[in-house]
């Protein structure tokens, strides 16, 4: 006989019934069964108490269950928990709005809401691509993107990210895009070093090497309708940390070339560069924005594109043909406005950027030292992140990405020391909430020291 359901864990049911991303669901590991998060921490079904290591995917700033978050929900599922967005409006996407454009680059002025990272981006590339129609430039149709670049998983957003794992099964249902080099310091495409180069990588200079943007940029003149970028921080696609004038360049090539930017800040939008938005670290302003994640602080799923009058105007017309014809059932859903109406409160009455200097300063001196370590290939520091990037072989930097099973040993040491990360294949991240604690920064980057210099003895170097 069966046993009720009330008796089985949350693990056993789950395993019955349920299907989870990025799973291999034949030989995962049990998932961890969270019952309960408070502050920076998860505590488990079976009793454990865990550190959130990465933010749960990056989206959590103020820690879990905050009482203000909650109240901002509660109050508002009160009042109106949702409405058709297409002819009504209600207070809390106004004011998020409102609040929105206060604190992004000058310039942005509308918000367009969708539902998480990926239509925040698939809204950019429609608005792009649709901005050039309303002009009466059909032709503008291609998109430039980075190497590494990862931008979602709809198709539009997987078009335009990097070739992977993530991506290859799905090839012959994405659109082509053209791709350009990233500034990939520590694997330099064009064998430099950072010490000495001049972001050839981003081929502003007369002569552009080939596959940089400047390159492409001059060979496929007025076809392009946007370049497509994750400023200063590519995530999912490795991690890796731009030079800033690498950024300040892409803005200069676009207006060089007259076509437009779009600006991905769904990670590292809301301060987890250190800046409220990464496009600041070179005071650059995109035509387009795409935000998510940590726009509700970590509790609600909901995106924005955001765009300038330039973009906007054009879709203004007695004709209408020009309409922006996109929209979601849960499109500026009133709950998931209000709490990011909250914890834009909460980021500046915690002082949230002064946190993220905190954090960034005590990762960059926890993390460094791990340079002399035999596995270590990179060490990268960028506001609230930080990253170690590990190699089989130091001299050549062999590593096998994201399968590498290193991944999934790293990710079970940090669990038996009660610290959940999820290390993307060989590059171990650390991207804690910004509640973190000066005490609890210093335990998660003993743990990391300690499970790195483990695991270099066990490879015997
Ligand atoms: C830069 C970037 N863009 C888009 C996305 C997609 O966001 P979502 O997972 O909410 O669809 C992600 C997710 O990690 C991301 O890092």
């Amino acid at each position: 006989m069966t046993a009720p359901l009330e008796r089985k864990t949350l693990v056993a049911r789950d395993r019955a019934c349920v299907w989870h991303p990025y799973t291999q669901m034949l030989t995962r590991p049990d998932p961890l069964p969270i019952v309960r998060g408070s502050g920076v921490y998860l505590f488990t079904e079976d009793g454990r108490r865990l550190l959130d290591g990465t933010s749960s995917w990056w989206v959590n700033i103020h820690g879990h269950s905050h009482p203000k978050l909650n109240e901002a929900l509660a109050a508002q599922a009160r009042e109106l928990e949702h409405v058709v967005f297409a002819n009504c409006t209600h207070r809390p996407a106004v004011e998020l709005a409102e609040r929105l454009l206060a604190v992004l680059p000058p310039g942005l002025t509308r918000v367009f809401y969708s539902d998480n990272g990926s239509t925040a981006v698939e809204v950019a590339l429609k608005l792009a691509r649709q901005y050039w129609t309303n002009r009466g430039e059909p032709k503008r149709a291609t998109f430039i993107t980075l190497h590494h670049a990862y931008h979602g998983d709809t198709v539009g957003a997987m078009s335009t990210s990097g070739d992977s794992i993530f991506t290859r099964a799905f090839a012959p249902m994405l659109f082509d895009v053209a791709r350009a080099h990233a500034p990939y310091c520590y694997r330099c495409p064009l064998g430099l070093e950072r010490a000495t180069c001049q972001v050839e990588c981003l081929g502003a200079t007369p002569v552009p090497a080939p596959a940089t943007l400047g390159a492409l940029l001059e060979r496929l003149g007025g076809s392009v309708a946007a370049v497509l970028v994750e400023p200063m921080l590519q995530g999912a696609g490795g991690m890796i940390v731009w030079p800033l004038e690498f950024l300040a360049g892409v803005r200069r090539l676009c207006d060089q070339f007259g076509t437009l930017m779009i600006a991905d800040e769904v990670l590292t939008g809301f301060g987890r560069t250190g800046r409220m938005f990464a496009c600041e670290h070179a005071s650059v302003v995109p035509d387009i924005i795409c935000l998510s994640k940590a726009l509700t602080g970590g509790y609600l799923p909901l995106g924005a594109t955001v765009a300038t009058d330039a973009v906007y105007d054009t879709f203004l017309s007695e004709d209408r043909t020009k309409t922006f014809f996109h929209g979601h059932s849960y499109t500026g859903n009133p709950l998931a406005c209000a709490v990011g109406i909250a914890s834009l409160d909460l980021f500046h009455e915690t002082g949230a950027l002064a946190r993220v200097a905190a954090l960034e300063h005590s990762l960059r001196a926890g993390l460094e030292p791990l340079r002399d370590l035999p596995i270590v290939g990179d060490v990268r520091v960028l506001g609230g992140v930080g990253i170690v990037e590990l190699v089989a072989d130091k001299e050549a930097k062999t590593a096998s990405g994201y399968l590498d099973h290193i991944g999934p040993r790293l990710t079970e040491a940090f669990l038996a020391r009660g610290l959940l990360l999820r290390p993307l294949g060989n590059v171990l991240y650390v991207m804690p909430p910004y509640v973190i604690t000066e005490a609890e920064t210093a335990w998660v980057l003993e743990q990391v020291s300690d499970v790195l210099r483990e695991e270099s003895l066990s490879a015997g170097r």
